[in-house]
């Protein structure tokens, strides 16, 4: 399902035009589908419902992907679990109304006080990352009085075949135990008095559009659970991390959710454990855009320059990993913009933001018919985007808007420019 529909006042995200959305809250702005975030999540309770797993199954949002309170709140409504990665991710999710015994707890460097506020709070799971963190986390749990329960996080030494920067399952990775070291590990955790073992989990990247590398890990990961059985350590759940790609760019292959479960659920079928996952791209992706106004076009010598609104410090994923985004021009509807745009030529344009980089662009070489004042819409971006976005070169960051049906809410005003340094003080 696209985001995005042509309607009457060009491009739509569900009965609202993106137009009215950028008279009302100005540009540049996240836009997000209620009624998109809610399918993606149904595509997994249906993935799992057709597998005869959803009673035993726990789906925990990866909140670093999109970590806006409405957004954690419309998951926690729907039923999620959430997976967090520090305090500060802990404490949007109790805001929002997430459960704490719905939480898995990742992170290759938890520091005590996090410990401390997650076994208050009652999280379902740490995923342990090391025999130090053990250590440290049996100490923490003591000196609370509490037990903590426990996964550990072991690194298969599988290849996703991904982005090298969002690849964590090859032995080179700084996640999770090594495979070979984790049975002792176990073992060795069994008898620690403030640990409770509860599962295992295990990661291996993220925007991956290949199931095989995923089941590949399953394999890996039953058959430890097994030989732990085998010495007397029974887990409870079996968590399989996130990492289902999504499509970015029209045409490219991209599995469903039905697809790319479906390999680790037939192994998962027979069993009795309880399972988790950790999806976060494939819940919120495609499930929202960056609304962008063009401020300067700038033809060159060798390329043609289209400046937004909109930069890296919004939208880093091109910058840094490369990433392809689509970018399609809202069109019609928008004021007197109408009449101009039909008579620019398309040409190819370099789509970029005013930060004083090179590397502060959102696309290479779009073919697109542009004027001064146009909207644009950069699609693929509710994971990521948001959640990666900063204040580089002093620029407020975007608002976030939530659509539902026909109504627009203001999820995230738009920062000002007071934001910008309030927390700072000059010296006396
Ligand atoms: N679980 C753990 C332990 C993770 O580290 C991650 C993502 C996830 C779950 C969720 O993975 P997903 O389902 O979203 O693939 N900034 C990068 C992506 C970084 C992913 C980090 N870990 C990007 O923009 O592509």
């Amino acid at each position: 399902m696209s985001l995005t529909t042509m309607g009457k006042d060009g491009l739509q995200v569900e009965s609202v035009a993106l137009g009215e959305v950028a008279a009302r809250f100005g540009t540049p702005c996240y836009v997000y589908s209620r009624a998109a975030l809610t399918a993606a999540y149904g595509a997994y309770r249906d993935a799992l419902q057709a597998h005869g797993l959803l009673d035993r199954s726990l789906v925990c949002y990866a909140v670093k992907a999109n970590s806006n309170l409405a957004i954690l709140n419309l998951f926690a409504r729907l039923g999620a679990g959430f997976d967090i990665v520090s305090g500060g991710e802990l404490a949007r999710v109790l805001a929002a109304g997430g459960r704490a015994d719905k939480i898995v707890f990742s992170g290759v460097g938890k520091s005590r006080t996090e410990m401390r506020a997650a076994l208050e709070a009652g999280i379902h799971c740490f995923n342990v990352e090391s025999a130090s963190e053990l250590d440290q986390l049996n100490e923490v749990a003591g000196s609370a009085a509490h037990r903590a329960p426990v996964s550990l996080r072991v690194n298969p030494d599988v290849d996703a075949k991904t982005h090298p920067y969002i690849s964590t399952g090859l032995k080179n990775a700084k996640f999770g135990v090594a495979f070979d070291q984790a049975f002792d590990l176990y073992i060795r955790a069994a008898s620690l008095p403030h640990i409770a073992l509860k599962g295992i989990d295990c990661h291996i990247g993220s925007q991956l559009l290949d199931p095989a590398p995923a089941a590949e890990a399953a394999d890996k990961v039953l058959a430890l659970v097994d030989r732990l059985a085998a010495a007397g350590i029974t887990l409870e759940h079996i968590d399989l991390g996130g990492g289902m790609g999504i499509q970015y760019r029209a045409g490219e292959p991209a599995p469903s959710a039905a697809d790319y479960l479906a390999p680790m659920l037939a192994r998962l079928a027979g069993r009795r454990e309880k399972l988790v996952f950790e999806p976060g791209r494939s819940l919120v992706g495609n499930a929202g855009l960056l609304l962008t106004r063009v401020e300067v076009l700038k033809p060159g010598a060798e390329k043609h320059f289209a400046v937004v609104d909109a930069a890296m410090n919004d939208l880093m994923r091109p910058a840094l990993y490369d990433a392809w985004h689509d970018i399609l021009k809202v069109g019609a509807g928008t004021t007197a913009n109408c009449a101009a745009t039909s008579a620019a030529n398309a040409m190819a344009y370099e789509i970029v933001g005013p930060v004083c980089e090179s590397g502060d662009f959102l696309g290479h070489d779009r073919e697109l018919a542009l004027n001064e004042g146009d909207l644009l819409a950069i699609l693929s971006a509710g994971a990521y985007g948001m959640a990666m976005a900063s204040n580089y070169n002093s620029r407020p960051r975007a608002a976030e808007v939530m659509i539902d049906g026909d109504v627009m809410h203001l999820i995230r005003r738009r920062e000002d420019i007071a934001d910008l340094f309030a927390l700072e003080s000059v010296l006396p």
